[in-house]
């Protein structure tokens, strides 16, 4: 077990164009690219565990890749997709066991998907029920929830499913799942969850008709255009030196090249909204609008609360709430249950963290209420959870702290202490 230690900062500038690729356009450029029977090129894929284990889903499944001196991918789908002979392990990635899910489910041949010991835990019937209504053969764990899966493809019937909640995952699983159905079909939800799948679909020539939270989809006729992407920076990934340059006096960060898509920035309209000087500089719009985030530090934070169009900021709770902790009076997050379903139980995970820093903070079922004051130092368990660790070990910034259990930030963003180094002291301990 990796265990790191992060000292105090002083004030710093720093502009960074390394930080990790999007992981949810990485995994699904991978797997979408084996819809088309022409190569696809992939500039800046995230290589992280994540997404690296959906790359190698893709070979398992006939998909040839080559990279070139630039580090961009080159995927040629096979003629017909493969039945694989072994297992397709998605590691700790519940994007791709979902989206998998669904994109498998409608093809020939028998498939089995599982993960680790963290993912072989999280529920699976959010995509495979509504999946086995359209006549998809899933089976599992637990009545069919829980990994491994095995999955017996066949054709599908068309549907018009309601999701209960705000899930891209789920939204995402369908849509892959109708593109191989027998006529049109359409997915609706709470509120509308990132679009990348449809943005990305859409772009390959598949008919997609969006009208607000409802997405109709027509069957694929033939093979789709390839995709000529380069994934943009990931602003969860991102969000973790936004959090940096608010909370520590004199800072200041400029991210380079991320995505400005509305449905992933929701976490920096909070933190401007807690007193954050942010400014955002639109350079291009090609399958996502794209550009430079700054991030200034401004004269402390406020509380605030956070209940509405959660989905938009869910992965960026942890490091926002290392924001509200420092902040001055009682933030609170409501409506984000989601968050007990994430790598960890996120709510009881931050909680404990918070706690063990000195923070007063008060868990409910479906979020908590921090109250800001000073962060202590403390050792902290990441519980096998990524943005857990980050999380605290931005924290560090402000008083020094101690992450244990810290390989799991590999599997999104491998060089963060890489970057955070370069503002303060981070040893192995
Ligand atoms: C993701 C969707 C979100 C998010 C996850 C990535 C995606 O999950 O939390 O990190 O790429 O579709 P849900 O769809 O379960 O909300």
């Amino acid at each position: 077990m990796r265990s790191v230690t992060v000292e105090q900062a002083r004030p710093f500038s720093l502009l960074c164009d390394d930080i990790a690729s999007d992981k949810s356009i990485s995994h699904r450029s991978a797997m979408f690219a084996l819809l088309s029977d022409q190569p696809s090129t992939i500039k800046n894929f995230l290589k992280a565990e994540d997404t690296l284990n959906t790359l190698h889903i893709t070979k398992q499944l006939g998909a040839r890749v080559k990279e070139d001196e630039r580090g961009v991918l080159t995927i040629t789908p096979p003629k017909t997709l493969q039945e694989p002979d072994d297992i397709l392990d998605c590691g700790n990635s519940g994007t791709a066991i979902r989206l998998f899910c669904g994109f498998l489910s409608g093809l020939e041949g028998h498939f089995v998907l599982t993960g680790d010991k963290y993912l072989r835990r999280r529920p699976m019937k959010r995509v495979a029920d509504p999946l086995r209504s359209i006549g998809a053969q899933i089976d599992g764990r637990n009545n069919g929830d829980l990994a491994p899966l095995s999955i017996r493809g066949k054709s599908l019937q068309p549907f018009n499913y309601e999701s209960k909640i705000a899930s891209a995952q789920v939204k995402s699983a369908l849509i892959l799942a109708a593109l191989k159905a027998k006529g049109r079909s359409t997915v609706s939800e709470p509120h509308k969850s990132r679009d990348h799948t449809e943005r990305m679909l859409r772009g390959m020539g598949a008919k997609l008709e969006i009208e607000g939270n409802k997405v109709g989809v027509e069957p694929m006729q033939g093979p789709l255009k390839p995709l000529e992407l380069t994934v943009p920076t990931d602003p969860s990934s991102a969000f973790f030196f936004a959090v940096a340059a608010a909370i520590v006096p004199g800072a200041k960060v400029t991210i380079k090249d991320i995505t400005l898509n509305k449905t992933r920035i929701g976490a920096y309209k909070v933190l401007e909204r807690m007193g954050a000087d942010i400014q955002y500089i639109q350079k291009e719009d090609i399958y996502e609008p794209m550009g430079d985030i700054t991030v200034t530090y401004s004269d402390g934070l406020k509380g605030v609360e956070v209940s509405e169009n959660i989905s938009w900021l869910i992965d960026e709770l942890p490091a926002l709430a290392i924001a509200m902790a420092v902040a001055q009076g009682t933030s609170s997050v409501r409506n984000a249950e989601e968050l007990r379903v994430k790598e960890s139980d996120r709510i009881a995970t931050v909680v404990a963290g918070l706690q063990r820093c000195g923070v007063e903070v008060a868990e409910c079922e479906d979020g908590y209420d921090i109250t800001g004051g000073e962060l202590k130092s403390a050792v902290i368990d990441s519980h096998g959870d990524h943005r857990i660790a980050m999380s605290f070990a931005v924290g560090g910034l402000l008083c020094g702290m101690r992450i244990e259990d810290t390989e799991c930030i590999d599997t999104s963003f491998p060089n963060f202490f890489e970057i955070l180094g370069r503002v303060t002291a981070v040893k192995e301990a």
